[in-house]
Parts: structure tokens; C-alpha cells; sequence
């Protein structure tokens, strides 16, 4: 027996239902809605009915094939949808993107491989505001409001008593404040000073070093930054403590090293003179020991005060100030 005009429906239905690619769904639009297709032959058929048959047939087949070119249609946006959706999905099959990992400036670097050194020996990392009192950048480490050692020019202003600080050292008075010997502290970050040609830039960085213990001698100062230069650049290298002035240092001294470049032989970065000179430093002035209410009959201490940029100029043998911050990626991916 021929299938009903309803069981051709059903079968259609199902079969497109059951479709997952356009081809299918295209050859089951042929195959029910084509020239040849069922449905066309159905409603062929129809004309062969006995005439009071006819209308009730012709609308039934009609609804049908409506239904089906519906559940083609359907069928194909359904198709297409999840087509656009695996397009977004990751395909597995292909190679990775590379991402590029990023790397520490060179100035970073070097800054962290100071305090590195200098924790390894017992110190301990701390850091200060840059925007700072006048009496913890100034009058707290011996510099009083008419002292010569005030370059106005050098000081960035934020109001009479706010500086954006000038030197790390303020970090020495604001930590010794707040604790009772030993102290034994370095704190790297950035200064301000209003100067710039191509060795000086309005910021800088720096790192200070301070020790307040019973009994430390200048020879505690020159044993640790001994060890710090020798770490730092090569054991074989020769330090040189030149007396100077720090009014918040008594004796103070600057260490010079024997030229990285040339070995001490004279070359066009020291100067013919054989020395580079890398930092501050001097045994604590007892004043600035009062000022943070220390017994100074029975605590001595030494500080120092390091450029960051200075020393990473000497690592690296890059004597141009300004390229360290250019932020030019060619020139900080070769660090
Ligand atoms: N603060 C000084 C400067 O910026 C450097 C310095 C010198 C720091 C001697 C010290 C020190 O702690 O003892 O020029």
C-alpha cells in the first residue's frame, strides 16, 4: 500500500530533523519539494482523484509541502550557526602563538641585583615616598633650612615644606625612628632633580645602605662595600675611599673603582684618570643619630648612597643617561 500523504510528512520531517549538512538537507529538498520529488508527484497525483476528493487532498499536500520547505529552511540556518561557532572555537590542530615573555629593564635589573647583594649580607629591603618633607630630605640628615648644601636650583618644590626628595636618604631617618638598633637597611627608588643633559635626567634612581650597631667602625664600611664592588663587578677590582663632604655623614668618603672600561689605564670614560667614581657613603654623623633620639655614646653606624643609573651605565658600557629612557625596544631588548 502507498504511505499516506501524513506518513510522508513524518518520515520528511524526521529526516530533515536529522540532517547535519547542507548537502543533505539540499538532496532532502530535492527529494520531496524537487521536479521529481514525492510530494510533486502527490500533488500530481491528485488531479487523478475522483473530483469530490480533490480540494481536501490538493490543501492537505499543499500544507505539507509548506512544512517541509519550513523544516528546510529551519534545517539550514540551524546548520550555518553551529558552522560560525566552531570558526570561533580553538582549532587544536594549529601551532601555538608564541607569547612574547617580556623582560626586566635594565636599570630593574641592576637595581634588584644591588639589593640582591646587599641581602645576602644581612640587609633588609625598605622603601620611602618620593614625595617628601623637608625635615626627612633635609633637616632630619643635617642640612639646616639656610645650609650651602641646599642647592635650590637641584630641588624640586611641591610647596615650602614638600619636596619630591633629592636623594634616598631620607629613608634612613624615617626607618630609624621606628626601631632601636641594629638596623641594618638598604632602600632602593626614585629620586628628582631638576637637571638634565646627558648624564643627569630630572629622575633617577638610587639605593641607600645604612647600619646602626654597637661598635661599627669605618672598617665595617669598607669591608661591605669591598664585598659589594667585588660582587658586583669582579673580584679582581680595585676600590678607593676619597675623603668628602656629606653633612650628614662625619667622616664621609667617596669610593672611586679602578675603570671597568680600561682596567686603570686611562680611557676616554674615566676621564685618562684610571677611577670611576660609583657612590657616597660615611660613617653617620652623630647629629642625625640625635635627631631620631639614639644614644650616640653607644651606636655608631655607616651609610651609603649609590646611583642606580651609574652603576648599570658601567655594567652594560651604554654611557648615554637619556636611552634608559627612551623606552626604544630596540635598544632594551639587548639587555
Ligand atoms: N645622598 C647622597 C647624594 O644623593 C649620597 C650619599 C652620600 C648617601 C653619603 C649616603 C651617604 O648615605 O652616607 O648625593
Amino acid at each position: 500500500m502507498e504511505p499516506t500523504i501524513d506518513q510522508i510528512c513524518v518520515a520528511a520531517l524526521k529526516e530533515v530533523e536529522a540532517a547535519t549538512t547542507s548537502d543533505a538537507v539540499q538532496e532532502l529538498n530535492t527529494k520531496y519539494l524537487g521536479r521529481k520529488g514525492v510530494i510533486t508527484q502527490f500533488l500530481r497525483s491528485v488531479a487523478l482523484l475522483p473530483p469530490e476528493e480533490r480540494p481536501a487532498a490538493g490543501r492537505r499536500a499543499n500544507q505539507v509541502k509548506q512544512q517541509i520547505e519550513a523544516a528546510c529552511q529551519a534545517a539550514m540556518a540551524r546548520i550555518e550557526s553551529a558552522a560560525a561557532e566552531r570558526k570561533d572555537a580553538i582549532d587544536v590542530s594549529l601551532p601555538g602563538r608564541k607569547t612574547a615573555p617580556g623582560a626586566l629593564h635594565p636599570l630593574t635589573q641592576i637595581a634588584y641585583r644591588i639589593c640582591d647583594i646587599f641581602t645576602r649580607m644581612g640587609f633588609e629591603v625598605v622603601e620611602g615616598p618620593e614625595v617628601e618633607s623637608d625635615y626627612y630630605n633635609f633637616e632630619a640628615l643635617n642640612i639646616p633650612k639656610n645650609h650651602p648644601a641646599r642647592d635650590m636650583q637641584d630641588t624640586f618644590y611641591v610647596s615650602e615644606d614638600i619636596v619630591l626628595r633629592t636623594h634616598t636618604s631620607p629613608t634612613q631617618p624615617r626607618v630609624m625612628e621606628k626601631r632601636r638598633p641594629p638596623v641594618r637597611i638598604i632602600a632602593p627608588g626614585k629620586v628628582y632633580r631638576c637637571d638634565s643633559d646627558i648624564t643627569h635626567t630630572p629622575m633617577f634612581h638610587q639605593v641607600e645602605g645604612l647600619l646602626v650597631d654597637e661598635k661599627v667602625s669605618f672598617g665595617d664600611l669598607k669591608g661591605t662595600l669591598t664585598e659589594f664592588v667585588h660582587q658586583m663587578f669582579d673580584p679582581q677590582t680595585r676600590l678607593r675611599f676619597r675623603p668628602s663632604f656629606f653633612p650628614f655623614t662625619e667622616p664621609s668618603a667617596e669610593v672611586d673603582i679602578q675603570c671597568v672600561i680600561c682596567r686603570g689605564k686611562g680611557c676616554r670614560v674615566c676621564k685618562q684618570t684610571g677611577w670611576l667614581e660609583i657612590l657616597g657613603s660615611g660613617m653617620v654623623h652623630p647629629a642625625v643619630l640625635e635627631n631620631v633620639g639614639y644614644d650616640t655614646t653607644r651606636y655608631t653606624g655607616f651609610a651609603f648612597g649609590m646611583g642606580v643609573e651609574r652603576i648599570t651605565m658601567l655594567k652594560f658600557g651604554v654611557d648615554d643617561i637619556r636611552k634608559y629612557f627612551e623606552n626604544d625596544l630596540r635598544f632594551l631588548r639587548q639587555f
